[in-house]
């Protein structure tokens, strides 16, 4: 784990509450995986106290070298303290923190399924794959509210990727949630996907986890959680996993230390989410 400032290179909307935020900072570069995270804190500033989680969203290995790019919405203080900052500016890094993904087999297919922000992860996941030499067919669904939550699309197909687009309104793609097209369009596939990659709002993680489980696909999933310090010190980011083989007892793990990627057979579902 390791303690950076890196400077900002450039901090553009992309939507009207969507950001690329593009960092120079080589060696948090060389040594994170995708799915893990940096805890975020804007420099020299008090307020927001708290450090904010973030994935990596793409890796720059030489333009210029060490750099890469986070995807953030504004949902709050911080977020719109980040939004403010200008290139040049510079941020301190934690990281790299937590459990990330792990890689499919070579010749496996691939589904990823992100919903909103969701998505931030899963392009560098994406790129790693496609250099690892994966074969297989490769297909994204991402599901949002409209299409302005709808970005990065052209990167997946730039990567090969098959893209089915999912709105709640409409705006985009075919009308409704993710999860109940995805379904749909699973039982309809002569061969299934060797992996699911999924990150999203939980209801829509415990969906594909059940989906997955169902048709017996193992599933890796991105939990959410508010994080008070990352590294497995304030228990704030509890979730409720399968005991320990043997044992009864409830078993809480710490999303910023144990996930934030589990594997969703692993995950004992809140009965109020779906
Ligand atoms: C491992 C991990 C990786 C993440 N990666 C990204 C990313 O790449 N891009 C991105 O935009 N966001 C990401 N998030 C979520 C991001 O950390 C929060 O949106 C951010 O901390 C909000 O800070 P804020 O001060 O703007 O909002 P706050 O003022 O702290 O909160 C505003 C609202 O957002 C809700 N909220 C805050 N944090 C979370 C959270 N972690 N999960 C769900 N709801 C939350 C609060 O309950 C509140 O309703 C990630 C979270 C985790 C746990
Ligand atoms: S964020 Fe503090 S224990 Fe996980």
């Amino acid at each position: 784990m390791l303690l950076r400032n890196a400077k900002i290179l450039f901090n553009n909307p992309v939507s009207l509450e969507l950001y690329h935020m593009a960092l120079v900072c080589p060696d948090i570069a060389a040594t994170i995986q995708p799915g893990q995270f940096l805890m975020v804190r804007i420099q020299d500033r008090l307020d927001p106290l708290l450090r904010r989680p973030f994935a990596v969203h793409r890796l720059y290995p030489n333009d210029p070298p060490g750099s890469f790019e986070m995807l953030y919405k504004v949902v709050g203080r911080g977020t719109q303290l980040l939004s403010n900052m200008l290139a040049g500016d510079s941020v301190n890094l934690l990281g790299p923190l937590g459990r990330g993904f792990r890689l499919p087999e070579e010749k496996g297919s691939v589904l990823m399924v992100a919903g909103g922000i969701g998505i931030a992860p899963l392009p560098y996941l994406a790129e790693t794959i496609a250099a690892s030499g994966c074969k297989g067919p490769s297909v994204l669904w991402f599901g949002g509210k409209n299409s302005a939550d709808l970005v990065c699309v052209q990167h997946f197909n730039d990567l090969g990727f098959t893209v089915q687009l999912v709105t709640e309104d409409g705006s985009e793609g075919r009308k409704g949630l993710v999860t109940g097209h995805l379904e749909q369009w699973l039982t309809q596939q002569n061969e299934l996907p060797g992996v699911i990659y999924s990150c999203g709002p939980y209801p829509m993680q415990r969906s594909v986890a059940e989906m997955a489980a169902r048709l017996g696909i193992s599933s890796q999933l991105s939990m959410e959680a508010l994080m008070g310090c990352g590294v497995g010190a304030c228990l704030s980011c509890s979730l409720r996993c399968r005991p320990p083989e043997g044992t009864q007892e409830p078993h809480y793990a710490n999303v910023c230390q144990d996930g934030p990627v589990f594997d969703g057979e692993e995950i004992v579902w809140d009965e109020s989410s779906s």
